[in-house]
């Protein structure tokens, strides 16, 4: 029997969509899998090479936001602020009535028309395309949240009420997503951008429903955030205090945003808070054509930071490269993932 515990009728194995988001609780085949989720292609990371596999691919459109800032300080935007400026123009398009934003845009499109204004109608056209384009990929696709690829990327974990540490949290939902999976234990969010506390994390809605396993069955449970044990620390990743003490140490999106001089830094920061027999997990936005179109089109909510897209082969070597053991990797719908061990 299926434990809901909270006011919504949505039943194990059905999609609901929401103004501003899907909920999902579908379990699937094998043949549903291997649609959008494709694990482990290489079978030895000691023979890959750079020159075989290429470099990623740099986002080179950026924000208008961050543009301005340049120009006006005439000195590149720090990453903080860009990280600030990011979270919340990003926000905004979570907590979108998007079919009523839809009829909106439409309408302005319409009215920029009779106006015989070209500027105008550019703008509408804009706007017209971007929430189109938000709403196949988050509402539709469900690319971002992505429920059932994470779920198939991180099943299978020997974990017994983890300790997850989540690196550069966001609104926190990867780390919501494994503690439904793996019950009992405490997530750590950490972020140095007060708004992903104070406004991503809380505004994430209480009613979105995270399917996982009930302990005492051994069958399915779903979970609220209002279940998860949760400390959110705002603080930059490089002043926290930990030894090894954590399970799971968990990124998303964000080894991406830094070049090669600085990526074993961050390979680093995943190993140093580790437990022996802990997993890192890490997941990094994919380099297939429909992603670069995406962060061209999006460029103005999305583009603040300096920003790669890479091949799974491309992740991997950075990490195995960085010292870590792959232990299962692959691709899901938007981005890479990989778990990993110090070796
Ligand atoms: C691209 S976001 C992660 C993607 C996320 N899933 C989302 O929906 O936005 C990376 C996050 O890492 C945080 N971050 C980057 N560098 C950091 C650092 N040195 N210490 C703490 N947080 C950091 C940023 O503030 C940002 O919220």
């Amino acid at each position: 029997m299926l434990q809901l515990g909270m006011e919504t009728d949505i039943q194990l194995n059905e999609t609901r969509l929401q103004p501003s988001h899907r909920m999902d609780l579908r379990n699937f085949s094998e043949k549903d899998y291997n649609k959008f989720v494709k694990l482990n292609t290489v079978n030895d990371w000691s023979q890959l090479r750079w020159k075989d596999i290429g470099r990623p691919y740099e986002v080179t459109s950026f924000a208008k936001e961050k543009k301005d800032w340049e120009e006006e300080h005439q000195q590149s935007l720090p990453a903080n602020v860009s990280w600030q400026m990011f979270n919340k123009s990003f926000h905004e398009w979570f907590v979108k009535d998007v079919p009523a934003e839809m009829d909106m845009s439409k309408r302005n499109f319409m009215k920029s028309l009779s106006n015989f204004k070209l500027a105008e109608t550019k703008s509408a056209l804009g706007e017209l395309i971007r929430i189109h384009l938000w709403n196949y990929a988050h509402r539709i696709e469900d690319g971002i949240w992505d429920p059932r690829g994470k779920r198939a990327l991180f099943e299978g974990l020997d974990l017994i009420k983890p300790r997850i540490l989540f690196l550069g949290a966001a609104e926190g939902y990867e780390a919501m997503q494994l503690s439904a999976m793996y019950p009992g234990g405490e997530i750590v969010f950490v972020d140095y951008d007060p708004f992903c506390k104070d406004t991503r994390f809380r505004d994430f809605p209480d009613t979105y429903p995270f399917l996982g396993s009930n302990p005492s069955t051994g069958g399915n449970k779903v979970y609220h955030k209002k279940d998860f044990e949760t400390e959110y620390i705002v603080e930059d990743i490089r002043n926290l205090p930990f030894g090894h003490e954590f399970d799971i140490v968990l990124s998303v999106g964000l080894l991406e945003h830094f070049p090669d001089t600085l990526k074993s830094e961050v390979v680093d920061w995943h190993k140093r808070f580790l437990k022996t027999g802990g997993y890192i997990i890490m997941t990094t936005p994919r380099a297939q054509l429909k992603s670069k179109l995406y962060y061209e089109i999006m460029a103005d909510v999305m583009n603040h930071t300096y920003r790669e897209l890479m091949t799974v082969e491309q992740m991997g070597l950075y990490l195995y490269e960085n010292g870590l053991d792959i232990l299962k990797h692959g691709f899901i719908k938007v981005h890479n993932g990989i778990v990993a061990r110090p070796r």
